[in-house]
């Protein structure tokens, strides 16, 4: 019988990696959810059945959680057919008053936990010649975002390293992907203490569109999948505006309101 391929989600217990997990799984692939809550991991497998799905509780800002993940999934001979590289958190503030270890964290689980696990993965894809990765980035990808510097910068890394990424592939059989969500309604804007910032009080779409956004740039093995017109625009846009002029618009539009 064909076995069912399986896809590897970080950050599954809640957000868009939850709305992705319900996705895959109706496209019949066998799932590993990983974060850090047990509970909610757990409710996740519980609303996903009868889909097989692995659960692994990590914090996967850990770099030694992150090698012990890998090695948990090869000791059950999984064989990994989509890496979606999602767990990832942002924080508010001016630079100068945000706490350095809340961000040197999120430097480790948004850049060092996304590079690690793509390197992990992709000399058993080479091997057999197929193999998909998406990383989640976002629209602040495309831009420098004040108040928001440290989470910005992450996200630049991780579109400019999945592009980069996706062109060493070619001819491979192995593609990568970013997607790259505007303000979306999950439990972000919670976790980077958003409350009195003006970004998330319009236009913020919901997680499931933003899953589907991704599912079909997947299937179309697109490497920067921007969902929504308006997100789409505004990344084009800000090709063709002075930087200076860019950086004072984020400002404006992520200040307190
Ligand atoms: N929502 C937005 O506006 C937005 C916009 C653009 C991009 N994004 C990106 O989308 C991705 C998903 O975020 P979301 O909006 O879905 O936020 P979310 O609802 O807060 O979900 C984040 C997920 O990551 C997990 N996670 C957080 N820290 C972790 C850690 N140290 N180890 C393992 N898992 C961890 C969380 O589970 P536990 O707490 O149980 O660990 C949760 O499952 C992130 O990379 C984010 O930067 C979000």
């Amino acid at each position: 019988m064909k076995q069912p391929k399986t896809a590897v989600i970080t950050g599954a217990s809640g957000g868009i990696g939850l709305e992705l997990a319900k996705r895959l799984a109706k496209e019949g692939y066998r799932l590993v959810l990983a974060a850090r809550s047990e509970k909610k991991l757990q409710e996740v497998q519980k609303e996903l059945e009868p889909a097989q799905v692995l659960i692994k509780v990590k914090d996967l800002s850990k770099m030694e959680e992150v090698t012990d993940f890998y090695n948990e999934l090869k000791e059950d001979n999984l064989s990994i057919d989509l890496l979606v590289n999602n767990a990832g958190f942002g924080l508010f503030g001016e630079f100068h008053t945000t706490s350095a270890e809340e961000e040197l964290n999120m430097i480790d689980l948004n850049i060092k936990t996304v590079t690690l696990l793509s390197k992990l993965v992709l000399p058993d894809m080479m091997s057999r010649g197929s193999g998909q990765i998406l990383n989640v980035a976002s629209t602040a990808a495309f831009q420098p975002g004040p108040l928001m510097a440290v989470y910005y910068a992450t996200k630049a890394y991780v579109l400019s390293f999945s592009e980069a990424l996706d062109n060493e592939c070619k001819d491979t059989g192995i593609r990568v992907s970013v997607l790259c969500p505007g303000p979306t309604s999950t439990g972000f804007s919670d976790r980077a203490e958003l409350g009195s910032s003006k970004l998330f009080k319009s236009g913020v779409m919901e997680a499931d569109k933003v899953a589907d956004s991704a599912i079909q740039g997947l299937k179309e093995k697109k490497t920067v999948i921007i969902p929504g017109f308006k997100n789409k625009l505004l990344a084009q846009a800000v090709r063709f505006m002075p930087r200076k002029t860019t950086v004072n618009i984020v400002r404006k539009t992520q200040d307190r309101a």
